[in-house]
């Protein structure tokens, strides 16, 4: 069953009830202020960072789950209506409301009066805007009365949640005109302010949050509302709000539009104050006079659609398949832009509260945010090896606002390093600027201790090297990519951290993951080396790739697939000598990818035994059996119940690794089977099962043994979504970015067909057509057939014709 339909032509899902399974969200916002808006409205925005600079509030764990937000009301006679159903939540004669690249847009209809809602984040200014647009389609003259609304965070969305002894008598305004300025904490250290505006005169105007709603009631029954008044309350302490109220005469077919604006503003501290108690409205002001027309906020719009209109346009695929051209020139792009933005930390799933930018989570998102601003993607690289420490091992992950390592979670993630080495190679590839690795790069932050980038590189690499185990396995510290697979940790009391629990190192658990990592990475650190000129060093490097390419085979090889881990007490971890737990997936991916074991024919061996006991309706699992009881020694893995996360789900962000471990041995069709399985637009007409959004991929999909098999939640962060543009693009339509240039390898089935592909890249644009016509004649660049994939660049060309045929 579907609860909508996708439309291409404009890059948009179309939703058509509020009543989805969950709430189904997009994302506002390029670069500063950020906004999570649902598809009834719901939702909160900030600035930077979802913790710290929280602008309007989210109620955790609330009924329905979704209240609260933007908030707009039309009262018409006696009923009261929102065009995104919620807030009001009184049955609509049509709704529609599409989520889009950086916008919602809302088209709903009640009693002969159609309104349509639109928000976005203007490009470079720090404010969301809101238009609504009104319409009356009856024959009478409707005389409506029009409210908008918002609750505001007192900026630290922690401490707004749990300190009411004093945040209950701090809620500080201002309101001048249509004008509301929430300014707590203003007076004493904070230089920042916000405020929400609309571009008429008001008739009224409410932040008094108890007088706005009344006695006991909820949003979706002020009594304002109810009784078509305003308060002009200006609020002191309690809960601040800002809402505005506008009658409106329309005559049969007329039509009134309103720009609504809700912005931050950052005041140099020596100029905060118009006067004693009074901020310094300027910069507002400059910011709402600039969009205070329908002109000013349709160009703003367009402008929008023109910068994903130019993104988009840097990898384009035409096939006969729908499906894949809708996910990779859309969703996947898109996808892979919010998880560079956020990380890991706000989504309706992830609490904005909690985690802040994780180290490997945000190196992984570079892998398929790399062509789209590689500028962005240099920048966040030196943010994210600036949270190094010396010996090469980093801290878990950091606060965007101030850049610094979070001390409450520490380090000890023993594959975090080697991500660093993946994301500067793919920086390299892709843009060929090898300035980057001279960049002065700090180690935790500390003036003073800045290095090239490459000397972070190269701590990492040797991290790995001086942390061996009993196998010359890596050592897996807390935890590798699987953060649940605790084997140091050893907890027994309820409520400890598993991820910083116990020691941090421990001399005996191994990973076999690691070591997948460490082959593929050392041999992309190797080529660096060699790329500018440290020969020396990279045959160094790949003798020690070599040492740990010949103990997995040796000791991380099960037989029929590879191991995950040795435990604390060497023991194996995901062998067929274990009772639970005997296969996972991650080093099957990973391993296959490094090409370990090749000539024995292990990859094609561990791809076979996923399909044996791993695969699913929806993707591949993460492992099996699943664990029944916990295990102190597995740690959180084990905690889970069977079928759900790290414990037997589809963990969606590995199965691309399988994907791509297919194409390294040839196998177009497992990378293709295993691509589609997942792959949100595949399962549009299981929504109803799925339950998350059909635009983007889910952190996990429940497996066989789970209660609810087939459901997915945690949508919209997940690393899936860059290592799916990079199997997709890259390893299966095959057009890859080499640090010698651009080189076309497919992998594809025979029935996918002929295709092409557009592809900006070092400043050139790259039409290729990739035909299957069973001639296997390879390549040819403007007419002349060349030998193997690369593309040989021209200095100056702008342009290259290219064929491939397989
Ligand atoms: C989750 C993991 C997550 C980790 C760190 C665990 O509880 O299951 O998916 O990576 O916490 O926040
Ligand atoms: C989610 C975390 O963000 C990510 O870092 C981790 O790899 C996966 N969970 C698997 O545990």
């Amino acid at each position: 069953m579907k609860y909508g339909f996708f439309d291409d032509a404009n890059r948009e899902y179309c939703i058509t009830t509020p009543f989805t399974p969950l709430p189904w969200i997009n994302y506002l916002g390029n670069d500063g202020f950020f906004g999570l808006i649902s598809n009834t409205a719901g939702g909160y925005c900030f600035y930077r960072d979802a913790k710290l600079r929280r602008i309007t509030r989210y109620r955790y764990n609330n009924i329905p789950n979704d209240i609260g937000g933007r908030l707009y009301y039309i009262k018409d006679g006696n009923t009261v209506w929102s065009p995104a159903y919620r807030p009001a939540e009184t049955e609509l004669d049509s709704y529609e409301c599409r989520h889009g690249m950086g916008y919602t847009t809302f088209n709903s209809t009640k009693d002969g009066v159609n309104a349509k809602l639109t928000f976005f984040v203007p490009l470079g200014d720090a404010c969301e805007l809101h238009r609504l647009e009104v319409v009356n389609n009856s024959n009478e003259t409707k005389e409506l009365t029009l409210y908008s609304g918002i609750e505001w965070c007192l900026w630290n969305a922690v401490d707004d949640s749990q300190n009411y002894q004093r945040n209950l008598s701090i809620g500080e305004l201002e309101v001048i005109g249509s004008t509301i300025y929430h300014k707590t904490e203003y007076r004493e250290r904070r230089n920042h302010y916000a405020f929400f505006t609309v571009n008429t005169e008001v008739d009224g105007f409410d932040t008094d949050r108890d007088v706005f709603l009344g006695a006991g009631r909820a949003w979706n029954k002020p009594v304002q509302v109810e009784n078509g008044k305003s308060g002009n309350t200006v609020a002191s302490g309690w809960y601040p709000i800002a809402s505005h109220s506008i009658k409106v005469t329309l005559a049969p077919g007329e039509k009134k539009s309103y720009v609504f604006q809700l912005g931050y503003i950052e005041v140099p501290r020596d100029q905060k104050w118009e006067s004693k108690g009074i901020i310094n409205k300027k910069p507002a002001v400059e910011l709402i006079n600039k969009y205070n027309s329908d002109a000013a906020f349709e160009a703003a719009f367009k402008a929008l659609k023109d910068y994903w209109d130019n993104l988009l346009s840097i990898y384009h695929v035409e096939s006969k398949d729908e499906k894949v051209n809708r996910m990779v020139n859309i969703w996947h792009q898109y996808q892979v832009m919010v998880t560079f933005n956020m990380s890991r930390s706000a989504s309706y799933w992830e609490t904005g509260i909690g985690r802040g930018m994780g180290f490997r989570d945000s190196c992984q998102d570079l892998l398929g945010f790399m062509h789209l601003i590689p500028e962005r993607a240099r920048d966040r690289i030196i943010d994210i090896a600036s949270i190094q420490f010396e010996n090469g091992s980093t801290y878990h992950q950091y606060q965007p606002l101030t850049k610094r390592g979070n001390a409450d979670i520490g380090g000890g993630f023993n594959d975090d390093p080697l991500w660093l080495v993946a994301c500067t190679a793919a920086y390299i590839r892709e843009t060929g600027d090898t300035t980057i690795l001279d960049h002065p790069t700090p180690f935790n932050n500390v003036e003073g201790s800045e290095k090239p980038l490459m000397e972070h590189l190269r701590r990492s690499i040797n991290f790995t090297i001086n942390n061996k185990g009993p196998h010359g396995l890596p050592l897996i510290g807390r935890a590798d990519w699987n953060d649940c697979l605790n084997l140091n940790c050893f907890s027994e009391e309820p409520g400890e951290s598993f991820q910083t629990f116990g020691p941090s190192e421990g001399p005996v658990a191994e990973s076999v993951f690691i070591a997948g990592m460490f082959v593929k990475y050392g041999k992309e650190y190797a080529d660096i080396c060699d790329y500018v000129g440290l020969t020396d060093e990279a045959k160094t490097i790949r003798a020690e790739v070599e040492k740990v390419k010949t103990a997995t085979e040796e000791f991380g090889w099960d037989g029929e697939w590879f191991l995950r881990a040795y435990d604390a007490y060497g023991n194996k971890v995901g062998s067929n000598e274990c009772e639970e737990g005997k296969i996972f997936i991650e080093p099957q991916g990973f391993c296959t990818m490094a090409g370990i074991g090749q000539e024995k024919g292990f990859g094609a061996k561990a791809l076979d035994s996923l399909y044996k006991y791993l695969v699913n309706d929806y993707g591949i699992e993460i492992l099996a059996p699943c664990y029944t009881t916990y295990h102190v020694e597995l740690g959180e893995i084990s905690s889970y119940p069977p079928g759900y996360k790290e414990n037997g789900a589809i963990f969606t962000h590995n199965n691309p690794w399988c994907s791509v471990a297919a194409t390294v041995i040839g196998d177009a069709e497992k990378a293709f089977d295993i691509y589609k399985r997942s792959c949100p637009a595949f399962l549009e007409d299981v929504s109803e099962i799925h339950r998350t959004e059909p635009y983007v991929y889910s952190q996990m999909i429940a497996g066989r043994a789970a209660v609810h098999y087939g459901e997915a939640k945690n949508s919209f962060l997940t690393g899936t979504a860059a290592w799916v543009v990079v199997d997709i693009t890259q390893a299966i339509l095959g057009v890859q970015p080499t640090l010698q240039g651009l080189s076309i390898k497919p992998c594809v089935t025979k029935d996918f067909g002929s295709y092409s592909v557009v592809r900006k890249y070092r400043g050139a644009k790259y039409d290729i057509n990739v035909i299957q016509d069973g001639s296997g004649k390879g390549l040819v660049v403007d007419g002349a057939a060349v030998e193997g994939n690369l593309i040989p660049a021209v200095e100056g060309k702008k342009e290259y014709k290219v064929e491939f045929y397989i």
